[in-house]
């Protein structure tokens, strides 16, 4: 259907409607919409909010390898071993305009469908090797001061150069890393180079992992004395008269050349910023050293961080220098108590808590790693409306957004480490996870892994006896456990290093290891696994489908209902983390190709309800009577014959009328609910539920007709117009009296304005189709489309969907004009710094000699801009270098601009006079570079005067005429 027609299908039209458009309907059963204002939700909004400058836009990437041709001449190979001297796509002036532009968060996976011939784990999607490249213009203001590069996280393996110097090797997927380019950075227009070249052949996991720098990327600038990145410990503690005190520890990091004598305050902030309690201290702030620095908050009255109201305070941090404020920071921060018990399980604010926790992979359809923080933010939403309280990031740190979300909403989370290794560089990797997180009140447990096989052995115990102690070091107030799912009854185990033991599917250990271990503190690390296809009621084998009917699991697993029960009936147990939150990509288990998306999840992959979350809602909600009528009721071609009608039911009693017949009464079991055979008749099923003699609920479901029209659900009616804020909208079939259509599976096309898509799904594991474009099929009545606003906009995204067979629906959510951060300009020049200086000859020489190859030596190395030195006689030098020229610069011809030349003479441009320089006085001087050529020798020809300084003194550059970002 055309869009005009479209238009008028909405009644008026839609043009200068930012109210809610009436086709914009509630959402989905048992979805969670936002109910608070927009503003909480986003990156922008990271509590606190996070310091720096965003480098996330612009970047240039290229899929594949890019292997430079060997060395094979010498003075090429002395010249690449040098700082900057890299080469290929990490050198600085390598032309990468005929690489695609990107925005970050980027996951080149998720960008292809699955195929057959890639790894199942990895949801069949090809990962192999992709490069990035950014320039960065810093402003002048910035010499001087301590800057940082900081990396979310790159999936896989990375290395980072810096202006052609390797400044990173990082090996792991889900840690951060920080890159000091104080030292090496460029000011005033000139340019610095960011080149990553990312390994993700390398897999660390065995589920989907994605592709590419998938987290966000930072420019932190700070003042030469300052607080290092996660330098902040102050983390709460009670003291056994119930009294609160925050040690604060400060890391105080230098560039300056001596000691510098500092102060610093520390004011612990309530959520409106008001000042509750300071302290303070000082030290030495030793040269290229950290300094690290002590005090105490102590004296206050706090109100405790908990699931239902998580009050969050924070940390405010100064550090002064000749009685100046030079840095500040804002550190996390919330009250509240944990202790585990081995007879009774786990204490949360001195209150018997059940971990009523689930396992989170990161990915999501449409987007897979690349999940926008609103995205984040909606997830877990999802699983704080199912009762759920507590979060196991599997198996690897997450985005720091989850913790900024879970430290907001109130949900715990227990920490990951990925990899298990205890020597110096992965240990680090476990440093960095504890310093990072350790104020975070939702951060209540570490974990050191996950089913190593080295679990029941003595070298598995001292690697958990040093990653532990490495934790430990770092933060005592949280225990260490390590999930296991094997070993714990050998002599010498990992049980035996960590203070909680994680039992992964180890159910029918549980009391054996409790009654030999009766105060060793135990808790299901994983559990349940499931399998689900959402939305289906029958197996079926050939079309890889699962029942909702909860009765697949795999052999080492339970299914929800009997794994929870296993769990809640052993008051020594802590609680569990049923494996998994979300269905996400790869590991399909149990079948294979075409599934390539996991069957485990309690929500699918878009994050719609299976029936496992009607069931995990009823058993872990108490406050509220629940009553979910398992499954829809559209038997066509059964009647008659008996349907198994389930009720997720958390009340004591239950009737279930058919089209006002009862049909089904009785007591349900809080584990394992309540089922009834019902011969289907087409009309209404009707569930009624009482609690202590009264009836307290209704629930109902009726058979529908045919689909006539589509229903869009957004999550908000508004996005911020940062480029950054997204939302899923959920897409259904109606029937004429606009009742969702359980098996609809239209072809939906979408087209949005004032917005863009950037991710399609309908949580069909065996679905191989795009995750982007502008088509998605309803699965079992159900498809999502995730939006984002564009960058600095405002007004409206309008959101139009048309289907075969159906009408078509549109929906307007305002764009509230949003800050946007402070992004980075890019540069359009490049820097020649590298030149070969001549000695002194007689003659003027008229041609650019070809260097012998290994003459490292008879000619200088000398970097324009540093200063010339006096020439020993009287005559001529010649300064030559060659560049590459980026692709503006040979389309729209370019400026080689010197920044300052010492002595008189002239420029040459592949041997032709390009200009001259007439005065000896240092000065600069440009010269004209005519489009066409990729490449160009430059030769200097300076006159030298015995005892005056020569050469280049000023930096070179070469700046396109027009650039083509
Ligand atoms: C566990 C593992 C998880 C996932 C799960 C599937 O053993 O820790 O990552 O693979 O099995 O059942």
């Amino acid at each position: 259907m055309k869009r005009r027609t479209l238009l008028q299908c909405l009644g008026g039209g839609i043009a200068s409607s930012f109210a809610p458009v009436r086709l914009f309907a509630q959402p989905a059963a048992g979805m969670v919409t936002s109910t608070t204002a927009t503003s909480t939700i986003m990156g922008a909004t990271a509590w606190p909010p996070h310091e720096g400058t965003s480098l996330n836009l612009g970047w240039r990437f290229h899929l594949g390898d890019i292997v430079p041709p060997p060395l094979r001449e010498q003075s090429a190979t002395y010249v690449a071993a040098k700082a900057g001297g890299a080469r290929g796509a990490a050198a600085m002036n390598y032309n990468d305009d005929d690489w695609r532009s990107v925005d970050l968060p980027h996951d080149w996976a998720i960008e292809a469908p699955p195929m057959p011939t890639e790894n199942i784990a990895q949801g069949y999607r090809k990962r192999g090797y992709g490069w990035y490249r950014r320039s960065l213009n810093l402003d002048p203001a910035l010499t001087g001061r301590y800057l940082e590069i900081q990396f979310g996280a790159i999936a896989s393996n990375a290395t980072v150069w810096f202006n052609g110097t390797p400044v990173a090797h990082n090996w792991s997927g889900y840690n951060g890393f920080y890159i000091d380019i104080s030292s090496m950075a460029t000011f005033g227009g000139k340019p610095n180079i960011l080149s990553v070249r990312v390994d993700a052949e390398k897999a660390e996991g065995w589920w989907y992992e994605g592709a590419g720098i998938y987290r966000d990327v930072w420019l932190v600038d700070r003042a030469p004395v300052s607080i290092a990145t996660d330098g902040v410990y102050a983390h709460p503690r009670r003291r056994a008269d119930g009294r609160w005190h925050i040690p604060v520890e400060v890391n105080v990091y230098s560039i300056e050349k001596d000691a510098v004598p500092v102060t610093f305050t520390a004011e612990l902030l309530d959520s409106s910023g008001a000042v509750i309690a300071t302290t303070g201290g000082g030290g030495n702030a030793q040269p290229l050293e950290l300094c690290t620095l002590h005090a105490e908050i102590d004296d206050f009255q706090p109100r405790l961080w908990s699931l239902e109201q998580p009050v969050r305070y924070s940390v405010r941090t100064r550090v002064l220098r000749d009685g100046r404020v030079v840095d500040e920071r804002l550190t996390p921060c919330g009250f509240r108590t944990l202790r585990f018990d081995g007879q009774e399980g786990f204490f949360f604010n001195d209150t018997h808590t059940k971990i009523k926790g689930v396992c989170v992979h990161q990915d999501h359809a449409g987007v897979g790693v690349a999940v926008p923080p609103a995205l984040v933010e909606w997830r877990v939403r999802q699983l704080k409306a199912m009762g759920c309280n507590a979060i196991r990031c599997a198996h690897g740190a997450p985005d720091a957004v989850l913790l900024d979300v879970c430290d907001r909403v109130g949900m715990l989370v227990m920490d990951e480490n990925r990899n298990f290794n205890v020597s110096p560089d992965y240990l680090e990797q476990l440093r960095w996870l504890v310093r990072r997180d350790r104020n975070r009140p939702c951060v209540f447990m570490w974990s050191v892994f996950n089913e190593e096989p080295l679990q029941g052995t003595p070298a598995g115990y001292e690697m958990v006896r040093r990653a532990v102690a490495t934790v430990k070091e770092l933060d005592d107030t949280r225990p260490a456990t390590a999930a296991m799912s094997n070993g714990m009854f050998t002599p010498m185990n990992v049980s035996q290093a960590v203070n909680v033991v994680g039992f992964n599917y180890q159910h029918t250990s549980y009391d054996r290891f409790h009654q030999q271990h009766p105060d060793l503190p135990m808790l299901s690390s994983e559990d349940t696994s499931g399998f689900i296809t959402r939305g289906a009621w029958a197996k079926d084998k050939e079309r890889k489908i699962h029942s909702s009917d909860d009765s697949d699991a795999a052999s080492w697993g339970l299914t929800q209902r009997a794994a929870w029960k296993a769990i809640d009936t052993r008051p020594y147990l802590a609680g569990g983390f049923a494996w998994s939150a979300f269905d996400y990509h790869g590991e399909p288990t149990p079948e294979r190709w075409p599934a390539n998306s996991s069957y485990f999840g309690i929500l699918d992959l878009c994050g719609f309800p299976k029936s496992a979350f009607f069931l995990r809602r009823a058993m872990w909600v108490k406050d509220r009577p629940l009553l979910d009528i398992l499954p829809h009721w559209n038997w066509e071609g059964r009647e008659g014959h008996p349907v198994e009608v389930l009720l997720a039911t958390n009340v004591e009693r239950v009737e279930l009328w058919c089209n006002g017949r009862k049909v089904g009464e009785g007591n349900p079991d809080p584990y394992d609910m309540i089922a009834f055979e019902v011969p289907y008749q087409p009309g209404v099923l009707e569930a009624r539920g009482w609690r202590n003699g009264r009836q307290v609920i209704t629930s109902k479901v009726e058979t529908t007709g045919a689909a006539v029209k589509l229903r869009l659900t957004p999550d908000r009616m508004e996005l911020a117009g940062d480029g950054v804020d997204a939302q899923p909208i959920t897409i259904e079939a109606l029937d004429a009296k606009g009742r969702a259509v359980p098996f609809a599976d239209h072809v939906i096309n979408l087209a949005v304005e004032g917005g863009r898509i950037i991710g399609v799904g309908n949580g069909d594991p065996t679905s191989v189709a795009p995750s982007k474009g502008n088509q998605v099929r309803l699965f079992n009545g159900l498809a999502q489309v995730i939006v984002q606003s564009e960058r600095g906009s405002a007004g409206k995204l309008t959101l139009t969907t048309t289907a075969e067979g159906v009408r078509p629906a549109a929906g307007v959510i305002r764009i509230r004009r949003a800050e946007i951060r402070q992004l980075l300009p890019h540069s359009i020049q490049q820097l020649v710094s590298l030149w070969r200086q001549s000695p002194v000859v007689r003659e003027r020489p008229k041609v650019i000699p070809n260097l012998a190859d290994n003459d490292m030596n008879s000619w200088d190395q000398v970097i324009a801009g540093e200063r010339p030195a006096a020439a020993a006689s009287d005559g001529y030098v010649m300064i030559v270098t060659r560049v590459t020229l980026s692709g503006p610069m040979t389309e729209f011809g370019a400026v080689l601009k010197f920044g300052g030349i010492s002595g008189s003479g002239e420029v040459l441009v592949n041997d032709a006079s390009a200009a001259r320089k007439n005065d000896a006085q240092p000065g600069g001087l440009d010269v004209e570079l005519a489009p066409g050529a990729r490449e160009a020798t430059i030769g200097v020809v300076l006159r030298s005067v015995a005892g005056e300084p020569v050469g280049l003194s000023g930096p070179v550059f070469v700046e396109a005429r027009r650039s083509a970002r």
